[in-house]
C-alpha cells in the first residue's frame, strides 16, 4: 500500500463556484486555494483557442468582452444531449464540467504537492441518475478515478456530523446556491446519515436572484439616460451589468443599501438600491423555495407521520442572504444556522472520499488484520485510527431522486394507433423511494390481437414532478429490448414487468410474457452517453491546455 493510494479529494463541481477538498493529517478537511488564492473557482470556461482553455474568475471576466467563447452555468445543461462548437471542437456538457475539475485537480496538485487522481464529486441531491452519470463521466473525462457520487446535501450533513458532533438528529438542509435549490432532509447519526426525502428546483439560485437586480439596474439607469438612448447591442455594457449585479448582491447581504456607478452607450449614471427593494424584486423567486419546504415537510410527514425537524441547516452562498434566514424563521418558526456555506459541501465531500478509501482498506484486509489496515492508513496520513474507523463505518443511505418507469400505450381511445400522444409512461419506483428500492411489478398487457412480440422501454422522470407525458420523462440509453417469437397472444394477454434500482442506481428490469415463460432482461447503468463517447472526449480533453 503506497502512500499516494490514499490520497482523495472532495470536488463540489457547482454551477457558477466550484471547490475542491482534502483531509488533512489532522483530520480536518481543507480547501485547496486556486491560482488567484481563492477557496472557490468560478465555474466559467473560457475557449481561448483550439489548444488553450481558461478557468475560473478570468474566464469569468472574459465573458464581458467575448462572450461567445464563454460557458458558464454548465451544471444546468448535465444530463443532456446539447452540443457546444469550439474552434472547430465539439463539447458536450460532461466535456466542458471536465475542463473546470481538471483545473480544479491541477490547483489540489499544486496546493498539495500531490498527484489527484481519486476523487468524489456531489450533485444536488433530486440530480436523477442521467444527471449523476453524466457528472461522472465528466469526471473520468478529466482523467480521474470517480470512487463516489455523493448529493451535496448528505456531504453538507456529513460535514456538520463532523463539526458539531450532532447526536441522532432530523436536519432539513436547505442548499441555495447559485443554479440550484434543494431541500432535502436527512437523519443524521454518529453510524448512519440517511436521506428521508428530497426536493428541488434544478432552475431556480443565485443567478435568477442577479438577473432581477441586474435588470432593475438596466431600468434605472435607463430612465437616468437620454430619450431614445440604446444599449441592446452593447454586449459589453449588459455582461457587465450582470457583473455588477452579483457584485451588488453580495453586498446587500452586509449594507441595507448601495450606490452603483453604471457606464454605457456614453452614459454614466449612478443608481441607488436598497436591500429592501432588492428584495421586494425578488420576492416570488424566494417564495417558490418556501413552496418546495413545504412540499418536502409534506413529503416527510408521508414518510414519517410524526417527524420533527431538529435543526436547519443553511448551505450554498445564496444563503448568505439574510432574507433567506428571516424568512424560514417567519414560515417556520426555525432557527436557520449558516454553515460554512460556501465550503461545506466540498469539505464533506473529502470526509466521505476519506471514509470510502478506509472503508475499501477494511474490507480488503481480511479479518484480525482489518484493525492493522486501519492504522496503516492512520500512520501514513497522520489521521487519528479512531476517527477514520468511525467515517469509514458511517453508512449513507439515499433515496431515489427522480421515477423510473415503462412506456405503455393507452388504448381506451378508439383512434390510439394514429395518436403517439397516446403514448405515457408508468413509473414504477418513484422519486424519495429508499434506496436499493423494492421489487416493484406491473401487470402490462399486450395491445394487438395476436401480438408475438412485447417491446420495453425504459424512462427516467425528467422534471421535478412525475409527470406521465412523454416530453417529461427522458428515455434511458440501452434501456429497451424485445420480447420476441411468441405465438400469437389474444389481446390483452398479461406481461408481468418487475423492477428495483440499488444504490448506485443500476436499475433492473424483468419482463416476463407468463404462458411462455419468455422473458427480457435489462440491466442498466443510466447514462446518456457510451463509454466509446466518453473515451473520445477524454482524449479531446487530455489534448488540451487548462489553466486558471
Ligand atoms: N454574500 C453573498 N450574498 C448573496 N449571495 C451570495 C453571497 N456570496 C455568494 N453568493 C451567491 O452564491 C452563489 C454561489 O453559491 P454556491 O457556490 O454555493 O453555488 P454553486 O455551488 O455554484 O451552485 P449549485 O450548488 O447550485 O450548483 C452565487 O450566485 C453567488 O452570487
Ligand atoms: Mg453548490
Amino acid at each position: 500500500m503506497s502512500d499516494r493510494d490514499l490520497q482523495v479529494f472532495g470536488i463540489d463541481l457547482g454551477t457558477t463556484y466550484s471547490a475542491i477538498a482534502y483531509v488533512d493529517e489532522t483530520g480536518r478537511p481543507t480547501v485547496c486555494r486556486n491560482t488567484d488564492s481563492n477557496e472557490t473557482t468560478p465555474s466559467v470556461v473560457f475557449f481561448e483557442n483550439e489548444t488553450n482553455v481558461v478557468v475560473g474568475s478570468v474566464a469569468k471576466n472574459s465573458a464581458i468582452i467575448d462572450p461567445d467563447r464563454v460557458v458558464s452555468l454548465i451544471k444546468r445543461q448535465m444530463g443532456s444531449d446539447a452540443e457546444f462548437e469550439f474552434h472547430g471542437t465539439t463539447y458536450t456538457p460532461e466535456s466542458i464540467s471536465a475542463l473546470i475539475l481538471k483545473q480544479l485537480a491541477q490547483d489540489a496538485a499544486a496546493h498539495t504537492g500531490r498527484e489527484v487522481t481519486r476523487a468524489v464529486i456531489t450533485v444536488p441531491a433530486y440530480f436523477g441518475m442521467l444527471e449523476r452519470s453524466a457528472t461522472k463521466n465528466a469526471g473520468r473525462i478529466a482523467g480521474l478515478d470517480v470512487i463516489g457520487i455523493v448529493p451535496e446535501p448528505v456531504a453538507a450533513a456529513l460535514h456538520y456530523e463532523a463539526t458539531t458532533d450532532a447526536e441522532d438528529k432530523t436536519i432539513l438542509v436547505y442548499d441555495l446556491g447559485g443554479g440550484t435549490f434543494d431541500t432535502t432532509v436527512i437523519r443524521v447519526s454518529k453510524d448512519e446519515i440517511v436521506v428521508v426525502c428530497t426536493d428541488g428546483d434544478d432552475h431556480l439560485g443565485g443567478a435568477d436572484w442577479d438577473l432581477r437586480l441586474r435588470n432593475h439596474l438596466l431600468a434605472k439607469f435607463l430612465e437616468q439616460a437620454p430619450k431614445g438612448t440604446e444599449v441592446e447591442d452593447d454586449e459589453e455594457f449588459l455582461q457587465s451589468l450582470t457583473t455588477t449585479a452579483e457584485e451588488t448582491k453580495k453586498q446587500l447581504s452586509r449594507a441595507e443599501s448601495r450606490a452603483v456607478a453604471l457606464r454605457g452607450a456614453g452614459v454614466s449614471a449612478r443608481v441607488e438600491v436598497t436591500r429592501a427593494q432588492f428584495e421586494d424584486e425578488t420576492r416570488d423567486l424566494l417564495d417558490k423555495t418556501i413552496d418546495i419546504v413545504r412540499r418536502t415537510l409534506k413529503t416527510l410527514q408521508t414518510k414519517e407521520p410524526g417527524a420533527q425537524i431538529d435543526d436547519v441547516l443553511l448551505v450554498g452562498g445564496s444563503t448568505k442572504m439574510p432574507a433567506v434566514a428571516e424568512r424560514l424563521r417567519a414560515e417556520f418558526g426555525w432557527e436557520p444556522k449558516l454553515h460554512d456555506p460556501d465550503l461545506a459541501v466540498a469539505k464533506g465531500a473529502a470526509l466521505y472520499a476519506l471514509g470510502r478509501v478506509v472503508h475499501r482498506e477494511m474490507q480488503e484486509a481480511s479479518g484480525s488484520d482489518v484493525a492493522e489496515a486501519v492504522q496503516e492508513v492512520a500512520r501514513q496520513t497522520g489521521i487519528s485510527a479512531r476517527a477514520l474507523e468511525d467515517l469509514a463505518t458511517k453508512q449513507t443511505r439515499n433515496v431515489l431522486p427522480k421515477a423510473f418507469g415503462v412506456k405503455l400505450v393507452d388504448t381506451s381511445d378508439p383512434d390510439w394507433r394514429s395518436k403517439p400522444t397516446r403514448h405515457f409512461v408508468k413509473h414504477l419506483v418513484h422519486a424519495n423511494d429508499s434506496l436499493p428500492t423494492e421489487e416493484r411489478l406491473l401487470e402490462a398487457v399486450t395491445v394487438e390481437e395476436g401480438q408475438t412480440g412485447v417491446e420495453i422501454e425504459l424512462y427516467e422522470q425528467s422534471g421535478v414532478v412525475a409527470g406521465p407525458e412523454l416530453s417529461e420523462n427522458k428515455p434511458i440509453n440501452e434501456g429497451r429490448g424485445l420480447i420476441d417469437g411468441l405465438p400469437p397472444l389474444p389481446v390483452g394477454s398479461p406481461v408481468n414487468i418487475r423492477m428495483t434500482v440499488d444504490d448506485e442506481g443500476l436499475l433492473e428490469l424483468t419482463a416476463t410474457e407468463p404462458s411462455t415463460g419468455k422473458s427480457l432482461d435489462i440491466k442498466v447503468r443510466v447514462s446518456v452517453r457510451s463509454d466509446e463517447e466518453v473515451e473520445a472526449a477524454t482524449k479531446v480533453v487530455a489534448g488540451i491546455t487548462v489553466t486558471g
